[in-house]
């Protein structure tokens, strides 16, 4: 690929308002799972979280145990402004794949399309590492073909594609989200994939 997928290409996009991703809300099919959850304790982890509405919504619902990691630093700015609340050190500036920790929970949207895929198997590894016995990672995938004008992110696919990825985990489920927010409608599935 030609496109180098690093910090400065996530700032610029954040600096040029490139953000055609960000919902402005917490995502739907997230906010229904997140509502099935009782124990708050939980530690929770979203990587490549953008403005992270999903760590706004699910703090003020009382999960304090929240970690936010994205390789670009504008982001977690725009959420510590719209959000002082949130504890500064579970804002973390950082390359996904050099982060290290364990959670019972991974929250995945629009990072995986975000990477290059060629590091699909990486994200796949590294989610395993990262997740403590019996934890998981739940989330929505896009579910369409590439558009093959197109050379940068959004990197699509298919959930036969992506249960490839997951063999080393107890368990994988994609299905169709029947709940996405609409410009995503039929274009998603929502998956379940435990350690
Ligand atoms: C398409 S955006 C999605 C943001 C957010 N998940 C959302 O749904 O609004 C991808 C995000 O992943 C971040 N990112 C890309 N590569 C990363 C990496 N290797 N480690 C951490 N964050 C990364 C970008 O800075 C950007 O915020």
């Amino acid at each position: 690929m030609n496109i180098e997928l690093n910090e400065e290409f996530w700032t610029e996009r954040y600096k040029n308002h490139e953000t055609g991703w960000n919902i402005g809300y917490a995502s739907t099919p997230l906010v229904k799972y997140f509502d099935t959850l009782e124990d708050r304790s939980i530690k929770i982890l979203i990587p490549g979280a953008g403005n992270a509405y999903e760590a706004e919504y699910l703090f003020s619902k009382g999960f304090k145990n929240v970690t936010v990691v994205d390789i670009s630093i504008l982001p977690l700015q725009n959420l510590s402004e719209r959000f002082p609340e949130f504890p500064k050190d579970q804002l973390i500036h950082q390359n996904f794949f050099d982060h290290y920790d364990q959670y019972d929970l991974i929250v995945e949207q629009t990072f995986f399309c975000a990477i290059d895929p060629e590091l699909r198997q990486a994200y796949a590894n590294k989610m395993l590492d990262l997740l403590k016995d019996n934890g998981k990672i739940i989330g929505v995938w896009f579910d369409f073909e590439a558009d093959p004008e197109k050379s940068g992110p959004p990197f699509t696919g298919t959930a036969e594609e992506y249960e490839t990825y997951f063999n080393s985990f107890k368990s994988v489920k994609f299905q169709r989200c029947y709940n996405s927010v609409p410009p995503r409608s039929g274009r998603e599935l929502f998956g379940i994939i435990k350690k």
